[in-house]
């Protein structure tokens, strides 16, 4: 059976959650397609010390290994911030379109959560969700998850790390940040977790039906 559970949107607006549970849920396979733009983007930093050269991404891109996406400092704004620049790359789109496209169509199912899942790689998908919440509550959110490894961090500063993000997200030329006609849109902000789980839920359960 193919079937393809697409969820994108901003950034930390809770797709991560909402697709691991998903996946759970009807024991699809998941993938964080924002994994593939990290690692190719720490990657690239590393090579040209500090600034990327879109030659050498590319080649990157084309090339990751299972443990380039296990690498610990894939979380953090400096490899979120890497991973936008080489995401608006069309080379480095195009090295990573055939992988995420497999993986939408394995058998048994697939939830891949990103930007431009229900737009590009796979606009047949059954479901689409696009995931939103304020941009206070994203920086709220995303501050918790880093202020442990980071304690100098503010909430200010992940809020400006999340907007400059975004902002060059939806504006590149190649595949921008946008929601699907047809997808269903869930703001989370007032949302708890479980909630905005199950409404996802209830959404992939009608369209399995
Ligand atoms: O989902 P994330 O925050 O881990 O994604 C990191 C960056 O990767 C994001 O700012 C834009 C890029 N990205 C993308 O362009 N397309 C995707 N499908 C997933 C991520």
């Amino acid at each position: 059976m193919k079937f393809t559970v697409a969820i994108d949107g901003p950034a930390a607006a809770g797709k991560g959650t909402i697709s691991r549970a998903v996946a759970e849920e009807f024991g699809f396979a998941y993938l964080d397609s924002g994994l593939l733009y990290r690692a190719t983007g720490v990657k690239a930093l590393e090579d040209g010390r500090g600034v990327i050269d879109p030659a050498n991404a590319e080649g990157l891109a084309a090339n990751l290994l299972q443990t380039d996406l296990d690498r610990n400092d894939l979380r953090t704004a400096l490899a979120g911030q890497a991973a936008s620049k080489v995401a608006a790359m069309p080379e480095v789109r195009a090295a990573l379109l055939e992988f995420q496209q497999n993986y939408a169509r394995r058998d048994g199912g697939a939830v891949l959560d990103g930007r431009d899942i229900g737009t590009v790689i796979c606009p047949e998908a059954e479901v689409k969700i696009y995931v939103t919440a304020s941009n206070e509550i994203r920086a709220e959110r995303r501050y918790k998850e880093l202020v442990q490894a980071k304690p100098d961090l503010t909430v200010t500063q992940v809020l400006n790390d999340i907007r400059v993000r975004d902002d060059r997200d939806a504006a590149r030329d190649v595949s921008p940040m946008r929601a699907a006609d047809d997808a269903l849109l869930l703001d989370t902000s007032k949302l708890s977790i479980g909630e905005a789980v199950l409404q996802a839920i209830t959404a992939v359960r009608s369209c399995l039906k």
